[in-house]
């Protein structure tokens, strides 16, 4: 996936001070992700020339893909799981890491969790949470952070959605998991199959036929799962 978004960027950046809420909001349009109709995010059509214009508009060479501009399979998924499943977060504390455009920390909200903290390492991820949570007329903590730098908090839920698409961040989010389950989180990820999902330390609660944006996967649908992480 992350080869895909790397291909095709511009390199002429023209310093410009628009601000990362205005920018969002200029080049994203108001859509619901197929598998989640109910919730409502600001969502871009195509990543590449997203990714070039966020250089180019806002001065600033060497930025993250614009992961905030998508519902992602593994997020829609879990999205789709929460809300279903209300019982695995009702009542809870729960932590939605890498949280991205949102989507699943808005799930979490509507399906009565007991308190909610989203974070995310890139600030437009960060900001575009927080208009999404507004566009859906809920609110829950956001923090720009590493937390896989820290001992985990004492979420009692911890989600994570499409996080296990590149080598060390894979690893390094496995590890600080299963601290964070053996301090008695219960962990659920949403992953359409990448290539660093560690399956084997995984049990396979659902299953679903996400449909996806081709310009980032190369396909329409993605069978995705949720799984949670074995004791
Ligand atoms: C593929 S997107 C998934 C977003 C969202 N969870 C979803 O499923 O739609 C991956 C996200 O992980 C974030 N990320 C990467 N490393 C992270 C870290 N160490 N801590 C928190 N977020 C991180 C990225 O900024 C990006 O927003």
């Amino acid at each position: 996936m992350e080869n895909h978004l790397r291909s095709g960027r511009g390199q002429n950046a023209a310093a410009a001070d628009v601000s990362k809420a205005e920018f969002i909001r200029q080049n994203t349009s108001v859509m619901a992700p197929p598998l989640v109709p109910e919730i409502k995010l600001h969502l871009a059509h195509e990543a590449v020339p997203l990714w070039q214009k966020t250089e180019e508009e806002l001065g600033e060479m060497g930025l993250a893909p614009p992961f905030w501009a998508f519902a992602w399979a593994g997020g829609q998924a879990l999205a789709r799981y929460v809300l279903d499943h209300s019982s695995a977060v009702e009542n809870l504390r729960v932590l939605d890491l890498a949280t991205g455009s949102g989507l699943v920390a808005i799930a979490a909200v509507q399906a009565g969790s007991a308190s909610i903290v989203a974070t995310d390492i890139d600030e437009f991820a960060t900001t575009a949470a927080a208009m999404n949570a507004s566009l859906n007329q809920v609110s829950f903590d956001i923090k720009l952070d590493d937390v896989l730098h820290r001992q985990p908090p004492s979420a009692e839920v911890i989600l994570v959605g499409d996080l296990f698409y590149e080598k060390t961040l894979a690893a390094r989010c496995l590890a600080w998991l299963q601290q964070a389950q053996e301090q008695g989180a219960k962990v659920l990820i949403g992953d359409p199959g990448r290539s660093y999902l560690p399956k084997g330390q995984l049990e396979k609660l659902a299953e679903y036929n996400v449909p996806v944006t081709r310009d980032l996967e190369d396909a329409e649908i993605k069978k995705t799962a949720v799984w949670q992480l074995r004791a």
